[in-house]
């Protein structure tokens, strides 16, 4: 759209036309926009951000009294300010002064391109600013490329993905953080004065402790299911950092890109540096309405068959650690196939010849089979998963090694270390981390996968885990001048490994585990069908840690799983029921000793597994619809998922806590159709009498004004009853 250039012009010639825009791009996808100026030989501006514009009022933005923002702050002129970009000439110049050089929109197969090419008015540097729809999808994915034109080598000091202005107001950044065992917490607070800094420095993992994926409310106070949220997710696996830069002037500065700390980049004459994407979402729906963006997105675009059901597993894991053999895991087989599920995971603790896998301290990096313990190999147990009639996984830790292993012994030279120093171990006291920036490193884990796919095309599962940080800053690959590239170079070689993978391999389903959450991102996903959300598997934390998660990632990519009581991690004895009525709201997985359960127990997990394949088209590919937040200690939380069509949906609801005669809240359901008639059933029910809307139907009206009552506890025999209540309720339209 090209319109006159026209000064800002002062009140007395309002009623003249006062667009200053000459060159104006409206990124838009179905529900919102992005506004840019992009004048050839000006400043690129950022104009607007959110609910979709209407052509016409795209053209008045420019008579709004809205400030123009630069789009892509640059430092060094005016370096008072947060930059998004900053580099080291050739020359030793420390500014960039970038304008506008082009400017297109190309439409791709499924959405749009539009580049806004940035020039430095003296370098010959060139700063491509993409922003990328997808057809039918309310997120706009922003990076940049930097093109080194000059005559010798730059350093780029900082690469922010995407910068975002944000009107100043009563605005809330809601992130995540945690820890090992306890991911995706929630925490909400207001943006004040200052810089809010979030950021990751693991160098392999990137969402144990915060994540690189925030929300912000822009009216107060963050509410689920109304006002309007900015969300944003860095698709990054490696090292990251987001900035809110509150200062004195009208607006919030978001910038989100990769962690420059300790990462200059150097780019030879000729070369580009291509960012990861920044994906912003915009929803007046609350954190809700941007969730259900970001999934649907995910689901359609960024999630390895992220469209598909997941099958319904046993893991080994918690059942018998390291403990594996033949006979033992023919058993698992059989009793999760006895129980409707449809995969056995075999996790850790299946190989190593010379030094056997059988604890933590040995074998990462010998990927063969330990025929001690499972003699007839991986061909035996395909053999016992066909008998049993389900299919087959994997457990692989491939980015790693112990230092005692033949591949340590043969190769030293991959392990990432420090020059001159001895390196550091972590897990076992003897795992390190293999240079994935090393080509030769590439190929050797391409070739675990490529070695267990060619020899065993029926396995169907692998989960791929990473159990250490970057432990000390060092390559032995990378020379001495690039020893700063390690902690980029290490995601740029993952990235090409698993890519590769997917090439030959499209259809294995592979999760990504890194000590529990640790890769829980939108980086990996493209390559990964689902992460592991935490090694914690206790009910009542997992409410908590899959709250947080889900604020950014559908229920498809979220492993959860039953476990044992008293829980492995926090020694909680929580019942069976509810137990399964959490994981039924992620990808069902059990993690569990079959043997050690009663019958009653196993017949319960038949019905459960049985009531999850009917909801799983729900669960897994619909919308969700938070209800009732756990960090709100209310003393219950609850959530639901709605079919797209709105035809059916599922209700879940836990206590969180246990006093008598505790006033819980009613919670009104959401997502519904309101002239809709939607019968009630209650799955994994215990109680000795049905609810009192069992079979019965209800507008989707009055549940979304009313919604039903839940007793506080369930109407059990004396012996049974016990300080837990959860429900699962089904809605159907009629
Ligand atoms: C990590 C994973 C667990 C399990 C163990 C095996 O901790 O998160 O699920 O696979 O490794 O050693």
């Amino acid at each position: 759209m090209k319109k006159a250039y026209l000064f800002m012009l002062s009140g007395c010639f309002a009623s003249l036309p006062m667009t200053m825009w000459a060159e104006t791009l409206h990124v838009a996808t179905p529900g919102t926009s992005l506004v840019i100026d992009a004048s050839k030989g000006d400043k690129a501006k950022f104009l607007y951000y959110g609910e979709k514009l209407s052509d016409a009022d795209v053209s008045a933005l420019g008579d709004s009294g809205a400030a123009a923002l630069d789009l892509f702050p640059a430092y060094g002129v005016n370096p008072e300010h947060e930059a998004a970009v900053a580099m080291t000439h050739a020359d030793g110049n420390m500014t960039l002064d970038m304008v506008v050089e082009a400017a297109e929109t190309k439409r791709l197969p499924d959405g749009t391109l539009t580049t806004v090419t940035l020039r430095d008015k003296v370098y010959p540097v060139d700063i491509k600013l993409n922003y990328r729809t997808y057809d039918g999808e309310d997120v706009i994915e922003t990076w940049t490329e930097t093109i080194n034109g000059e005559k010798g080598e730059v350093t780029l000091r900082r690469f922010d993905s995407g910068y975002l202005p944000v009107r100043y107001g009563d605005v809330w950044l809601s992130s995540l953080y945690g820890a090992w065992a306890n991911e995706g917490r929630v925490e909400e607070a207001p943006l004040t004065h200052g810089m809010k800094v979030i950021k990751n420095k693991d160098g392999v993992r990137n969402s144990h402790t915060a994540h690189s994926e925030v929300m912000l409310s822009l009216d107060g106070k963050p509410q689920e299911n109304e006002g309007r949220v900015i969300g944003a997710a860095l698709c990054y696996s490696g090292n990251y950092e987001l900035r809110f830069d509150t200062d004195y002037g009208d607006y919030h500065h978001f910038f989100a890109g990769i962690n420059p700390d300790d990462s200059e980049y150097k780019l030879a004459k000729g070369e580009s540096f291509v960012t990861p994407p920044l994906a912003l979402t915009y929803s007046e729906e609350g954190l809700s309405g941007a969730s259900r963006n970001f999934h649907k997105w995910g689901r359609n675009r960024k999630i390895a068959h992220g469209n598909e059901e997941r099958k319904i597993l046993l893991n080994s894991w918690e059942g018998v650690y390291f403990d594996i053999n033949e006979e033992g895991m023919d058993a698992m087989m059989a009793d999760i196939a006895s129980m409707g599920g449809e995969l056995f995971v075999m996790d850790d603790g299946w190989f190593g010849v010379k030094y056997p896998r059988n604890n933590d301290s040995t074998s990462l990096g010998d990927w063969s089979v330990d025929k001690t313990k499972l003699p007839s190999g991986i061909k035996g147990l395909l053999d016992s998963a066909k008998k049993h009639g389900v299919k087959f996984g994997i457990w692989i830790e491939p980015e790693m090694v112990n230092s005692i292993s033949e591949l340590y012994e043969k190769h030293p030279e991959y392990v990432i270390k420090a020059a001159k120093r001895e390196p550091t171990m972590g897990r076992g006291g003897t795992q390190m981390v293999l240079d994935m920036a090393n080509p030769k490193v590439q190929d050797l884990v391409f070739n675990v996968v490529d070695t267990l796919l060619t020899n065993y095309p029926e396995i169907d599962y692998i989960k791929w885990d990473a159990n250490a940080p970057i432990m000390d800053h060092g390559s032995q690959y990378l020379s001495a001048d690039k020893q700063s590239h390690l902690y980029h170079a290490y995601h740029e070689g993952f990235a090409k490994t698993v890519d590769r993978i997917r090439a030959k391999y499209p259809d294995v389903t592979i999760q990504a585990c890194a000590s529990g959450g640790g890769r829980a991102n939108y980086g990996v996903l493209p390559w990964f069908d689902e992460f592991w959300v935490s090694d914690n598997t206790d009910a009542l934390q997992r409410v908590y840690m899959q709250w947080g998660t889900s604020y950014f990632f559908p229920a498809v990519a979220m492993a959860s799983h039953i476990s044992a009581a008293p829980n492995h991690q926090t020694f909680l004895t929580i019942p069976l029921k509810y137990r399964a009525d959490v994981a039924m709201s992620g990808r069902l997985g059990m993690e569990i000793q079959p043997k050690n359960m009663t019958e009653e127990e196993k017949e319960f997990c038949r019905r459960a597994i049985a009531s999850y394949k009917e909801i799983r088209p729900v669960v897994q590919q619909g919308d969700i619809y938070r209800l009732q937040s756990p960090y709100d200690d209310k003393g219950v939380a609850s959530l639901m998922y709605v079919a797209p069509d709105k035809n059916e949906a599922v209700f879940y609801w836990y206590k969180t806590e246990s006093f008598v005669n505790q006033q819980l809240p009613r919670i009104k359901m959401a997502g519904l159709d309101p002239d809709r008639m939607y019968t009630v059933t209650e799955l994994n029910c215990i109680d000795n009498k049905p609810l009192p809307y069992e079979g019965k139907s209800f507008s989707g009206r009055y549940l979304m004004s009313n919604g039903l009552e839940i007793p506080a506890s369930h109407s059990v025999d004396y012996h049974k009853q016990n300080d837990w209540a959860s429900r699962i309720l089904r809605l159907q339209a009629k």
